[in-house]
């Protein structure tokens, strides 16, 4: 494998983006990063924790896992903490697939880090197109499921469409799996969601023994530098995590970052409320530029310009406004823009009316 195909394509830094912008500035909407920030109380705990930080943290982030069941309403023996939930998918691929024990199976595109890390660990991950609308068919992923199948992985809000299905037809598709394929929900994007067909499936993990959840600090909680996600897992695939994980995986500050972050429910809220806000707003104004969108749930808008991708792309680059262009996802033709403050939110669109006209 080419040394290039092996690497993550993760969104430009805002360094990146600020060498290519003649604007002098940068708005950067291409991460799905939280544009407020983190709540105080956790900036104000991880810099105490800075205090601390000769010291090694817990071999596991006991502490976080039990704030977090507590939270959740679930066992503590289900909940592990990583840092970041892509260090949680490498664990589960490790665990349910690596070797050749089995095969993973997801929708195309799906969130690159599963298929990086599927790819470096050369996991055989097999995908199923989404629709032609972009929609999640959960009878369509079912029928790709063997007798090799052991994980599947769906996001719901979807990356980078936003899409969702409904809790019940997660429950009805988790039920059709054998017992031992894994069925993975990666609720990173839930806060974000207002349709009330998209609901967590917390509150049936009981009912399915092979269903799981992964979440993360990184958008709500706006703690993405931070690394913290975890997940709500069956109780013997969770103790086998804490195990095999790498020994002090999620550092002191950001133990502690998280912590207080569960802390400010206010600001999570407020976050939520925001990416709402500025999705509706950014799919108006995108259709009334003459956009194709995908309605989404998530913190981003998924869109189709009339002009190429990649020249709206470098236009609003050069503008100073960063996006994220989908050919990573075989989708060379659409882009898909972070929700910011409202003032980001307006930078954007008075620049892509220039790059549209250009
Ligand atoms: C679907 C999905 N899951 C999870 C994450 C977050 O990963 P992490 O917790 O490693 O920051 C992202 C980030 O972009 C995502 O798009």
């Amino acid at each position: 494998m080419a040394e290039r195909e092996r690497e993550y394509a993760a969104g430009l830094t805002e360094a990146q983006a600020r060498a290519q912008s003649q604007s002098g500035r940068v708005v950067k909407l291409n991460s799905n990063e939280n544009p407020l920030g983190c709540s105080p109380a956790a900036r104000i705990a991880m810099a105490h924790a800075t205090m601390q930080a000769h010291r090694y943290p817990p071999a596991v982030a006991q502490e976080l896992n039990v704030a977090l069941a507590q939270r959740l309403g679930v066992a503590e023996e289900c909940v592990v903490t990583t840092a970041g939930s892509v260090q949680l998918i490498e664990l589960l691929l490790g665990l349910t697939c690596a070797g050749g024990r089995g095969e993973a199976l997801s929708f195309a595109p799906c969130f690159p880090a599963f298929a990086h890390r599927a790819k470096i660990m050369g996991v055989e991950h097999r995908q199923v197109p989404l629709g032609s609308d972009f929609g999640m068919d959960l009878g369509a992923l079912g029928q790709a499921v063997d007798e090799r199948t052991r994980l599947v992985y769906v996001a719901n809000p979807d990356n980078p469409t936003g899409r969702i299905v409904s809790r019940a037809e997660l429950l009805d598709f988790a039920r059709s799996l054998p017992k031992d394929t894994l069925l993975l929900v990666d609720e990173a994007y839930l806060d974000f969601a207002d349709d009330p067909q998209a609901v967590s499936v917390l509150g049936v993990l009981d009912q399915v023994p092979h269903l799981g959840i992964i979440r993360t600090f990184s958008k709500a909680y706006g703690l993405a530098g931070a690394r913290v996600g975890y997940g709500v897992l069956p109780v013997a695939i969770a103790r086998e995590l804490r195990t095999m994980q790498l020994p002090f995986a999620v550092s002191g500050p950001s133990i502690a970052g998280a912590l207080a972050a569960l802390t400010d429910e206010d600001f999570r809220r407020q976050s939520a409320e925001l990416a709402r806000e500025g999705r509706k707003y950014l799919q108006q104004e995108l259709t009334r530029l003459g956009c194709e969108i995908v309605e989404g749930q998530g913190p981003f808008v998924m869109f189709r310009p009339q002009r190429e991708a990649g020249k709206v792309f470098e236009s609003l680059l050069k503008q100073g406004v960063a996006v994220r262009p989908l050919d990573y996802a075989g989708l060379p033709e659409w882009l898909r823009v972070s929700t910011g403050t409202q003032e980001d939110n307006e930078e954007f669109v008075k620049a892509l009316g220039v790059a549209l006209r250009e």
